[in-house]
């Protein structure tokens, strides 16, 4: 009797640990768009660490602001203090329970630094990764730039250091997760309606459901 009560109590215990999905990819290849898709359909809460930095590089009187944006323009990896703390927040505000975390971990020390704080909080389900070529990224990229995007990044000076930061940086830690079987590999060169009846195979794979509305 007792046995069965801490069962039931463990099995409810696990349902409130906290479910990640990691999103990576290159800078273009479609993780905001996607993860956009992926939210409305699977009810999964969208953090983008980019945006998450952008908005605490225009909080006044942040102390962090100015190193922000240096990171930023450079294409360089802000420490995970930062991000880990800002992504953390956003957690506990939302009052959910997954979250699909786009553009983290995306260097060592992003890596360290959630397995430090946030690993054992937390379920990670896979990592989405988006391959695309160098060359359309950049493409995207340039255009998001031309239509107005406002971001100091969407510029080729800015993009070929961000492409480097992810060869370096990210590669290694998306090869590390590969070990580890748990990457989810998706083709993002092709139309947006396409790589999502690709991301849905991934996640109906794990017996994850579409919110019926
Ligand atoms: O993912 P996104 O392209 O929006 O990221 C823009 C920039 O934000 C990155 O090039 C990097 O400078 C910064 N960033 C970071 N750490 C992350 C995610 C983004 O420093 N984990
Ligand atoms: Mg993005």
């Amino acid at each position: 009797m007792l046995y069965r009560t801490l069962q039931s109590f463990s099995k409810y215990v696990n349902k409130m640990v906290p479910e990640v999905v990691f999103v990576l990819g290159a800078p273009g290849a479609g993780k905001g768009t996607q993860c956009t898709y992926i939210s409305k359909e699977y009810g999964f809460v969208h953090l983008s660490a980019g945006d998450l930095l952008r908005e605490e590089r225009q909080r006044p009187g942040s102390e962090y602001g100015e190193m922000i944006e240096e990171k930023i323009r450079n294409g360089q990896i802000v420490p995970v203090e930062v991000t880990c703390s800002l992504l953390h927040k956003a957690m506990q505000k939302s009052g959910k329970s997954r979250f699909l975390i786009d553009g983290f971990p995306r260097n060592k020390d992003n890596l360290e630094g959630w397995e430090r704080t946030m690993s054992d909080k937390t379920k990670l389900l896979f990592v989405l990764f988006f391959e695309c070529s160098q060359s359309m990224c950049t493409e995207r990229c340039l255009g998001r730039g031309a239509a107005g995007s406002g971001r100091s990044d969407d510029n080729l000076d800015s993009l070929k250091k961000r492409f480097n930061t992810y060869l370096n940086d990210t590669m290694p830690i998306i090869q590390h997760y590969e070990a580890q079987g748990l990457v989810r590999k998706i083709d993002a060169e092709k139309c947006p309606d396409e790589v999502f009846e690709k991301v849905k195979e991934a996640f109906d794979e794990i017996g994850l459901k579409t919110i019926v509305c």
